[in-house]
């Protein structure tokens, strides 16, 4: 069984979907694995790293994928009539390919992957069980990412964060402000916490009131019936009603006003992100001021974010930039490359040397889109006819 591992060529991406460590792992199991030149070159891995433990090197995608069985990839493969080379073509029929496919955002996709006749594994679809922990790239991407954005704003905030009382003067704390205290959102009040702000956070979801004032913040939100019934069964949060969204909209516009810092991560799962922060509201915040919308490949949380961009609106700095977890490139490599090992190890029969899925697992039933031909995924298959 040959796995191959491509370079990314997708805007902003920087990550590769296998490390040194996970390379010589798979070798270990019995697979041969083959690389791509440069594919670990935004992560700073290089080309001998792979060689080093056993992998052998490709020149070209084509060359790489032409025999693959298994293709191991951090974004979704390019399609004909994308930006950029055809991914998909190159990619032989009955393969399996593990991705963030991004299902929702790109829908039309799925069908070229069942035409194409490839086993697609969105890896953000992978339940959170206890079992699956170790596989969760939501989880270990959105925690660097959340880290990061922090980082992006004080890269821009011409201010210092944590409290000062020098000879010259005191300098007051800088104040953030976290919209979502899921994985990012409570890695972002570490962060921001860890360099001396005052942090407070809100979230739809009332378990997440425990979980802020443990890392030291401050926890706002909108109490209601509704709120005892915000989180799904997966832990994600529901989609509020328009009463509820005007009551937050008041919270969070009376609370932005004394911010510096508004770091937005709120998501729902296969929706655009909930609109928190009005063209008024940042109108009213401080010049100086820095939102950073970690929601702009979702549609954004804040109604003036530039998605992919680094605006000025009035004295406010509005940082919309996409992928972030890229930005750690390295870090985020070497855990996406275990999430992805944790999912494929188990799938793999040592005594055969080959693939020994079950199909019924629910891990699998959760995460694979397509196969044989056709979108097997129960949230997907209905644009196949419903088949
Ligand atoms: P996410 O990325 O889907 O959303 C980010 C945050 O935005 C969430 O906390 C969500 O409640 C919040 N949000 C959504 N709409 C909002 C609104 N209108 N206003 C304010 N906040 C809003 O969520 P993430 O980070 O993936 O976490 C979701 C849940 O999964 C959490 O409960 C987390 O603890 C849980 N989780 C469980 C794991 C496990 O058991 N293996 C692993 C990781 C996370």
């Amino acid at each position: 069984m040959k796995i191959a591992i491509p370079k990314e060529r997708r805007a902003h991406e920087r990550r590769v979907a296998a490390t040194p460590e996970t390379v010589k792992k798979y070798i270990a199991l019995g697979y041969t694995v083959a690389v791509e030149t440069g594919a670990g070159e935004g992560s700073r891995i290089p080309d001998a790293a792979y060689e080093e433990v056993g992998a052998s090197l490709a020149p070209d995608a084509a060359t790489l994928l032409a025999d693959a069985d298994i293709v191991l990839k951090v974004q979704r493969p390019i399609l004909a009539g994308e930006d950029g080379p055809d991914e998909l073509a190159l990619i032989p029929k009955g393969a399996l390919v593990l991705a963030l496919m991004a299902p929702y955002d790109a829908p039309d996709s799925l069908k070229a992957y069942a035409q194409a006749g490839i086993t697609a594994v969105a890896l953000e679809l992978v339940p959170r069980i206890t079992r699956a922990q170790s596989m969760d790239v939501l989880s270990s991407q959105s925690n660097l990412a959340g880290y990061r954005a922090v980082l992006e704003a004080c890269n821009v905030y011409n201010r210092a964060f944590p409290m000062m009382m020098t000879a010259a003067g005191t300098i007051a704390p800088a104040r953030v402000m976290v919209l979502g205290a899921g994985v990012a959102g409570l890695q972002a009040i570490a962060t921001a916490k860890r360099l001396g702000a005052v942090v407070s956070a809100t979230d739809v979801r009332p378990v997440a009131k425990e979980q802020v004032e443990s890392l030291g913040g401050k926890f706002v939100m909108v109490e209601s019936e509704e709120t005892a019934e915000a989180e799904t069964a997966g832990g994600y949060a529901k989609a509020m009603s328009e009463d509820y969204q005007r009551r937050q909209a008041a919270l969070v516009a009376e609370t932005l006003k004394k911010q510096d810092i508004v770091i937005c991560t709120a998501l729902i799962p296969g929706r655009k992100a909930p609109t928190l922060v009005n063209d008024a509201m940042v109108h009213s915040m401080r010049p100086g001021s820095v939102i950073v919308d970690m929601a702009a490949e979702q549609g954004g949380n804040c109604t003036l974010t530039t998605p992919g961009e680094i605006t000025q609106v009035g004295g406010v700095t509005i940082i919309g930039l996409f992928n972030l977890p890229s930005r750690l490139a390295t870090d985020a490599s070497g855990l996406y490359g275990k999430n992805l090992f944790n999912y494929l190890a188990p799938l793999y029969d040592e005594a055969t040397k080959q693939l020994a899925i079950d199909w019924a697992d629910e891990i699998v039933t959760a995460s694979v889109l397509t196969r044989d031909g056709r979108i097997v995924h129960s949230a997907f298959a209905a644009q196949d006819g419903g088949q």
